[in-house]
């Protein structure tokens, strides 16, 4: 009976309660590992067996069972539980309120279950949670707001070994002004990229204390593209000290090793962090196969750090393309392909410049396309072209390089003057020389020594110059002399309409000029000059008592007169007439014999007794009229001005030539004036010198007697 009973009760208590060794319950922990083998859901009842103290429990461990779910409500008594251990079941899914009244969770295990989706509050109020583990699960979605500023006392989460695709900042979403490191790890996860769906924005502050190990992820390549998701104000140059404040762990990641982690290294290298920490930030290349085990944020050649891009990249179909950030290009080759023209879509990088090699093409011009002033290197090298099409040459950058050898240029532009010499490279072409070019001499000179200025072109078909060499004589160029020509005559028409003008304005002093200066006397025909018997040139009137006019009579303008050719007699009265009984007699006889009278006009001659006679009677005031042209008035200063506004000067002299010593072309006017006679007539004069003997001291008056005494030789001598 006693054996039925126990076999009974072993079966109830093995039935009803698996836990055949008493409550594994000491007062503080209860241990459940390993004894619910048979249980797939946690509820409360699990716990009703033993005689707990619910408010005494701390710790709970549930590991190594075959849970598969925990009922609502299951844990709701253990107010003061501090440690729960799930870890090694088979939890798919945790409501977000299953821990919600366990307000002293300090350690949560969830590890080795089959968990896919941290949802939103399940982590809510845990605000004593020092340690969450929920690696070894199939976690692919953390919600970003598992984490929060309430949990300030976490250290350590570990999402290990899950499914995690990419990677969200949530765990930026922890308190950031904490003194302590904090720990998140997600490593072993499948994240290939940076995301922010949850719209985070960059606030990290001092003392960057969230750790965060990304290590052993899908991560190819990592760039100032990926931080720049949280914070859009970031310029690739601070990309990488930003970096550096999220403390995150990115090594053991199969990077691909091209262009699009060039800047990084280059900062990197470029800065202190070259010798800071650099084993902890070992970036080791996966691909390219040769580059395996690389460090490229230390080692990796920068020449190494290029991309290949593929037709979806805009590569032109079976051209070779290339982004070379350490150059700062991107390379497209379509070299040898049998193009005839430019490609007309090239791929757009991060690199607009471009290196294009189209040499071995069968290119027939330039072209212009919409990345023409992007090129930096222009390789034409073996194409069919034959003109440089200006317009396009004016669209390149003025720095490009331009290999344009072996084509059928003949003639290269000006316009290739925008490029230095060293930058074209135009030899094996058929250029000719033609008479302009001597411009390209100062532009091929303009180079650094020992550049090659070996650059010729083919006068005629058939002889080659050094184009330095090349003259306009060498090459027969007329084209100069034309210039020359075109020049000269316009400043003959110039100085035609100015002559003309001139003569318009004034045709007598026209008349004088050109008598001046080409001996045409387009002579007035005056009556006086038809007359016979006329002994004397020139009748000279002037008041001799007015000393300044006597003085300027006799050194200035008679030597002057003298000097002029051809030489005229001159009959000065004062001088050859002896005063006497038949003065005026004499004086009239020889007016009239003379072909020309001038009278020397001064203020006061009229007061002078003969010279007013002489006046007068030139005047014709005794006989018939005046003959034209016979009397010539030279104005000796302006204090005339006043007598000839008296009569008769006034009539006299409106119709008379006056002249005035002043005038410029008085000289001129005077020769224009006076007779014509022939030049060499070998008559000579012999002027006696009138001499002034007597000093005046009173006005300008000179003694009678002093004039008495003057020489009475006779006026002229006839040579022949
Ligand atoms: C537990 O499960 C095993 C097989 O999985 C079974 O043999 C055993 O009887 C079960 N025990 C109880 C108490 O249900
Ligand atoms: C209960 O057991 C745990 C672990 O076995 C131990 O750490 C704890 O001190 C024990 N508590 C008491 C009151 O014995
Ligand atoms: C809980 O129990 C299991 C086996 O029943 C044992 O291996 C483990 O050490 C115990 N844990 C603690 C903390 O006592
Ligand atoms: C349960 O424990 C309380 C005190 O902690 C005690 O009074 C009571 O008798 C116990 N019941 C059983 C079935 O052990
Ligand atoms: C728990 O999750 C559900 C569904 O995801 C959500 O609607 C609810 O707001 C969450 N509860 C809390 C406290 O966040
Ligand atoms: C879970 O993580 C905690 C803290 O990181 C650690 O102490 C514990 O051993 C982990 N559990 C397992 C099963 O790895
Ligand atoms: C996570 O759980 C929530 C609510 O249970 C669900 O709406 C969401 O689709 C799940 N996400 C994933 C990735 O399984
Ligand atoms: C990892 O992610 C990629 C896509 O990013 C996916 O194709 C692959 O199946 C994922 N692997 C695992 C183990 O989840
Ligand atoms: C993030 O911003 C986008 C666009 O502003 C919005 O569509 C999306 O709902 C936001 N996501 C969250 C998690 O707030
Ligand atoms: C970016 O700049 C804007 C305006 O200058 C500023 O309001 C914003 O806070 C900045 N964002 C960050 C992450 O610094
Ligand atoms: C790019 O292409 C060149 C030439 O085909 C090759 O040698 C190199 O390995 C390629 N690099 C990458 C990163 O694919
Ligand atoms: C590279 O080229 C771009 C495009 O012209 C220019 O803006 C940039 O300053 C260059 N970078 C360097 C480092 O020279």
């Amino acid at each position: 009976m006693t054996v039925v009973t126990f076999v009974i009760l072993t079966l109830f208590v093995g039935l009803f309660l698996p836990l055949t060794n008493g409550c594994p319950f000491n007062g503080s922990t209860v241990n459940l590992s390993s004894r619910l083998s048979n249980t797939s859901e946690i509820s409360e009842s699990v716990f009703t067996f033993c005689n707990l103290s619910y408010g005494s429990i701390t710790t709970i461990i549930l590991s190594y069972n075959n849970i598969k779910t925990i009922a609502a409500g299951a844990f709701k008594e253990f107010f003061n539980l501090e440690n729960l251990d799930l870890s090694y079941n088979l939890l798919e899914v945790i409501d977000n309120n299953t821990f919600q009244t366990l307000r002293k969770l300090k350690t949560l295990d969830l590890s080795y279950n089959s968990l896919t989706n941290i949802t939103r509050g399940t982590l809510d109020n845990k605000v004593y949670l020092v340690s969450l583990n929920v690696s070894h699960n199939k976690i692919s979605y953390v919600d970003s707001n598992v984490f929060s500023v309430d949990h300030i006392n976490l250290r350590e989460a570990n999402f290990d070994w899950n499914e995690i695709s990419t990677f969200e900042p949530w765990p930026y979403s922890l308190p950031s002004d904490i003194n302590e490191d904090r720990n998140v790890y997600i490593r072993h996860n499948n994240i290939s990229r940076f995301t922010n769906y949850m719209n985070w924005t960059y606030n990290l502050k001092l003392p960057f204390k969230i750790y965060v190990y990304l290590d052993y992820n899908q991560l190819k390549t990592i760039s100032s593209n990926d931080i720049q998701l949280y914070n859009q104000n970031l310029t690739d140059i601070e990309s990488f000290s930003e970096f550096l404040t999220y403390r995150l762990n990115v090594s053991n990641n199969p990077y691909v090793c091209d262009g699009r982690i060039y800047f990084w290294a280059f900062l990197v290298r470029n800065s202190f962090l070259k010798w800071n920490r650099v084993e902890s930030y070992r970036y080791r290349c996966n691909l390219p196969k040769d580059l395996e085990g690389e460090d490229w944020l230390h080692d990796v050649p920068y020449s190494r750090l290029v991309t290949n891009l593929t037709e979806a990249d805009g590569c032109p179909s079976r051209c070779f393309c290339q982004t070379r950030p350490y150059l700062n290009y991107t390379l497209v080759d379509c070299g040898g392909l049998g193009l005839v023209r430019f490609p007309p879509i090239l791929p757009r990088t991060k690199y607009p410049h471009l290196v294009l090699n189209l040499s071995y093409n069968a290119i027939q011009q330039l072209e212009e396309t919409y990345y023409s002033n992007n090129i930096v290197q222009l390789y034409l090298a073996n194409n069919k072209i034959q003109t440089l099409n200006e317009s396009v040459l004016m669209l390149f950058d003025n720095n490009i390089y331009l290999d344009l050898q072996n084509n059928q240029i003949t003639r290269i532009p000006k316009s290739i003057l925008r490029f230095e010499y060293k930058n074209v490279s135009a030899g094996g072409n058929p250029l000719k020389c033609y008479c302009e070019m001597t411009w390209m001499i100062g532009w091929i000179k303009k180079v650094v020594v020992g550049t090659n200025q070996d650059l010729s072109c083919t006068a005629d078909d058939t002889n080659v110059h050094k184009i330095v060499d090349v003259t306009p004589s060498i090459l027969k160029c007329t084209h100069e002399d034309w210039i020359i020509i075109g020049a000269v005559l316009g400043v003959v028409v110039v100085t035609i309409v100015i002559v003309g003008l001139f003569v318009k304005k004034c045709p007598y002093e026209t008349k004088v000029m050109l008598f001046k200066i080409f001996k045409i006397h387009p002579r007035d025909k005056y009556k006086v000059d038809k007359q016979v018997g006329n002994i004397h040139d020139i009748y000279i009137v002037f008041d001799e008592k007015t000393i300044e006019v006597l003085k300027w009579a006799r050194d200035i303008f008679l030597v002057k007169l003298r000097r002029i050719k051809p030489q005229y007699e001159v009959f000065n009265p004062h001088q050859h007439v002896k005063p006497g009984e038949n003065t005026l007699g004499e004086l009239a006889k020889n007016l009239e014999q003379s072909k020309r009278v001038i009278i020397i006009l001064t203020e006061e001659i009229a007061k002078n007794e003969h010279r007013e006679f002489e006046c007068n009677f030139a005047e014709g005031e005794y006989c018939e009229k005046s003959l034209e042209g016979k009397v010539i008035y030279i104005k000796f200063n302006s204090k005339v001005d006043k007598l000839l506004q008296e009569e008769p000067w006034k009539t006299r002299v409106s119709s008379k030539k006056v002249f005035s010593p002043d005038d410029r072309l008085f000289w001129s006017k005077l020769r224009y004036e006076l007779p014509r006679i022939k030049n060499g007539s070998n008559r000579v004069h012999r002027f006696p010198d009138i001499r002034i003997e007597t000093t005046v001291t009173t006005g300008t008056r000179i003694q009678n007697a002093a004039f008495d005494t003057l020489s009475t030789t006779p006026v002229f001598d006839y040579i022949s």
